[in-house]
Parts: structure tokens; sequence; C-alpha cells
């Protein structure tokens, strides 16, 4: 490669700070910022939805964008620049009757039923803006995230032209239960290659298969963490594409996520009661477990368990709340946050009714809250059955609350058992994702809560865990220069 920085397109439905419903919007600005440090020139396409969040000094593009779909049709996009910090561009595509609602997947009725539609335009649109985000030069990659954006790998490769064609192309697996399943009468709209759905390769079950199909035609599928690279070859973590993924093995990659550490800082974060470090984390954990106990109306005394999640099966809200009697029962306390699936909604404040002052529930998306239970927890738990990277256990570690998690997935790439005796270690892992197993690891978080040094040591460690991109940065970097290499 010569000076120039590598030019990379990231295509993906959520970005933090201008909307997210989880991990995902994170990992995607966080890496960008971090790309764009290591000297990438990084252009990021969302879709501005009716909740998103714009940025002061966006300004739009003169012009619209034509984003050609199937059946000869196209959509013209109106695009909205801005600054992502002060690296990476981000593109938001507007679109008044596909993306101006209330909601990024769904809103109070439901999901919406044209979210392949709409994110297939997200995927076109996206491969219009960099036509002209790089003065008429093509990107040197395209880095498509989760399913939404699947179909710009597969429109770069297929149906774009020549040029288009030999762009490399990386699409990044946050999650595998959510793979794009359409119904076959779409193909012709979604403008899906007919040798897709005839020789299979994104056909499954009957039905268009998104993932599937970008996972076939990436020059590189890498994903959040190794242990969920593993884990996904293999049923039932593979939802169905083991075999696909076995197959595409040679070019599946795991690289573990980071956190934005100047986002996520005790010492700096302005929603905490009180500011810390590792030099006064004691003190300041008093300080913030007091606030957030007084703003939640839970008893101050005894141990603080958080939980922030959304709150899906997969996440394993329930697990947590098989073992919840038991423990209370031994003086634990719950700050439990989280919005979903109405049930877990239910559940969560059917709990916070049974033992008030011990549990406290509070249903909805409040990242300002979740910083202040990081914060106030001594202990985070993440009970999830299954999780790619997971990110509120790193949050919580550097905030000092001890992570309790499962032993799957990026959970057991990130935390560390406690060894008091050795003075190792950062959490506690539960061997496997079933009630019995969460008690357990919630009966040795009371043990480590009674030994002050135990805890103190296992706290420090946490906080001093290296979390940032710095690495991970590194590696999708080279996975880019190799792509590029002649
Ligand atoms: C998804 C996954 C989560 C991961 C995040 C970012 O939300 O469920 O495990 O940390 O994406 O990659």
């Amino acid at each position: 490669m010569s000076a120039r920085s590598v030019r990379i397109l990231m295509v993906s439905s959520e970005v933090e700070s201008l909307a997210r419903t989880g991990g995902l919007g994170d990992v995607v600005a966080a890496l960008s910022r971090a790309l764009a440090a290591l000297g990438a020139d990084v252009v990021v396409v969302t879709p501005r939805y009716g909740v998103t969040r714009v940025p002061a000094g966006a300004r739009a593009w003169p012009a619209p964008v034509t984003a050609p779909l199937g059946l000869g049709h196209s959509r013209q996009l109106g695009v909205l620049e801005a600054r992502l910090g002060n690296g990476p561009r981000a593109c938001m595509l507007t679109d008044a009757q596909l993306f101006d609602r209330k909601g990024i997947y769904g809103d109070a009725h439901g999901s919406f039923d044209d979210n392949a539609f709409r994110f297939a335009t997200l995927s076109s649109g996206a491969l219009s803006v960099a036509e002209r985000a790089w003065d008429g030069a093509l990107p040197d990659v395209v880095h498509a995230h989760d399913w939404h954006g699947a179909l710009s790998v597969i429109y770069a490769r297929r149906s774009r032209g020549p040029a288009w064609s030999r762009v490399n192309s990386v699409l990044t697996i946050h999650n595998l239960a959510f793979q794009g399943v359409v119904s076959p009468g779409a193909r012709d709209y979604l403008a899906i290659p007919p040798d897709g759905w005839d020789r299979g390769w994104l056909r499954h079950d009957g039905a268009v298969n998104l993932m599937k199909g970008g996972i076939e035609l990436a020059d590189r599928v890498t994903t959040v963490s190794e242990t969920y690279a593993r884990e996904i070859q293999r049923r039932p973590n593979g939802y169905g594409l083991d075999a696909h993924l076995r197959w595409h093995a040679p070019k599946l990659v795991g690289i573990v996520n980071g956190i934005d550490t100047d986002a996520y800082d005790p010492r700096s974060d302005a929603a905490l009661a009180r500011r810390y470090g590792a030099a006064d984390v004691v003190q300041g954990k008093i300080a913030c477990k007091r606030a957030l106990c007084a703003e939640l109306g839970l008893d101050p005394h005894g141990p603080l368990f958080g939980s922030v999640s959304r709150l899906q099966w997969l996440k394993g809200i329930d697990l947590l709340l098989g073992a919840l009697p038991a423990l209370i029962e031994r003086g634990a306390r719950f700050a439990l946050v989280g919005a979903g699936e109405p049930g877990l909604e239910a559940a969560l404040r059917a709990a916070a009714a049974r033992w008030p002052g011990r549990v406290a529930a509070r249903v909805g998306f409040d990242p300002e809250l979740a910083r202040r239970v990081f914060g106030g927890a001594d202990f985070f738990v993440v009970p999830s059955r299954d999780e790619p990277c997971g990110l509120t256990q790193m949050y919580a570690m550097r905030y000092g609350a001890v992570p309790v998690v499962t032993a799957v997935g990026g959970l057991l790439d990130t935390v560390t058992p406690v060894d008091v005796a050795h003075a190792r270690g950062t959490g506690i892992l539960a061997s496997s994702a079933d009630e019995g197993s969460l008690l357990l690891a919630g009966e040795e978080a009371l043990e480590l809560f009674g030994d002050r040094i135990g805890m103190e040591s296992a706290v420090a460690r946490g906080m001093a865990r290296d979390s940032s991109w710095a690495a991970s940065a590194r590696r999708y970097m080279s996975m880019y220069e190799e792509l590029l290499a002649p």
C-alpha cells in the first residue's frame, strides 16, 4: 500500500451517539474511532431514524443519492453528514417513509414488517454514499455489520458493476441469532442474485437468509470473540448456519470487542454521584452505591448486584430471577434495568413488588442509569445463555463492579475467575447457563464480599484490565491490510 489511508465503508443499523439499542452501536462507533486513530479513513453509513439524535454540526449533502433496488426501482435518499468525535465521518440516510419512525427495528406496536426492505435500502444506499464520499474513488473495504448490512456485501460483489465487484468485503457477526430471514417472495424487490437462491448460498430452510448470503460472499467473516467464533460452528449456537460456517471456517476469525475507555471512565463520568479512580475506588463506590440505592429505593446495606440488559430469552434474565430468592435470603440486593420482551419486563416488575427495598427494577433503555449501576453495584450479573461478546461486563470491571457471568462466548474471553489465594482473576464464572450454576456463582460472590481484602483486590484487577480497543483495532487493521496486499 502507498501512504494513503485505507478507506473503509462501515454499514450498520446502529451507531452509538446517533441511535442504538445495544452493544452493536457501541462497537461500530468505538471501532471506527479506533481505526481512524490508527490512520484509516472511515465513513460510517446508517439510517437517520425518527429516534436518531442528529449532532448539532450535521450538514445535509446538496443532492440526494440514488439507491438501486429490485424490479428496476430505486430510492432517493438524503444524506446528513457529521463527525463521530473528531474521527470518522458518519453519513445518515434520510427517507421519510422508511426510516423516519419512532424506533430502529420496531415501535410500541411491535417490529416493523418491512425491515428487510429498510435494511436493503441502507445497504444499497451505503454503496451510493461511498461513490461520492471519496470524490469518486471507491472504498478499499466494505465492512458490514450483522444481517442489516449483509446486502451491501452482496450488492457490491454482484450487482453494482465490475469496479465494485473487486472491492474487498468484511462481514462482522455481532449476533447470529438474528439472520435476516425473509420470505422467498421478497427476492425480486430485494434484488437478491438469483443463483443465491437456486444454488442455495442464501437460501436456508425455504427462506431467504441474508446473513448466510453475506457469509458466502464476504472475503472475511469476523465475529466478536474467539470463543463465539468456535461456538457458532456447532449446534445449537450456529442457529442452523453451523455447517455453512464450518465450510467457511478458513475466512472466519474471532476478534474480541473492546470498549471506549474515554467515554466509559469513572474518573470523568458525569452520570456518577461521585467520580473516582483506582486510588479512591473504595470511597467512590460507597458514595455511588448510596446514591444509587437512594435513587432506586433500595436498602444500601448488603451486597448489591446490578444487571443491565436487553430483555431477551438469550440474555438469561429469567435464570437470574430464578436464583434471586435464595440470594436475597442470604442478604443480596438487586438493581435490575432493561427493556424488551413484555413477559420479562413483567417478571422484573413482579420481583421488585415482591421484595421492596431489596429488588429494584427499572424497565426501559437508560444509558445514564446503566452507568450509575456500574458505579454503584458491588457485582454485575450477566446471566446470558449465549453471548457473542458482551460489553457490560467490561464496563462493570472498569467501574469496579465484579462481574458474575455465565461461562459462554465473549464472557469467557473477557472475565477470568477470581482466585483469592493466588490474587488472580477479575470475576466469577457460572459453569453453565442455568439457575443452579448461577446460584452457586452468586454464593461465591457473597463469600468474596465477606472477604474485604479479596474483594478489593478483585476490584482493583478488574479496573486495571485493559479493555481498550487498541489491540483489537490493530487486528482489524492487519486484516484489511492482508486483504489489500497485492
Ligand atoms: C450484540 C451481542 C453482544 C455484543 C455486541 C457487540 O449485541 O449480543 O454480545 O457484545 O453485539 O458486538
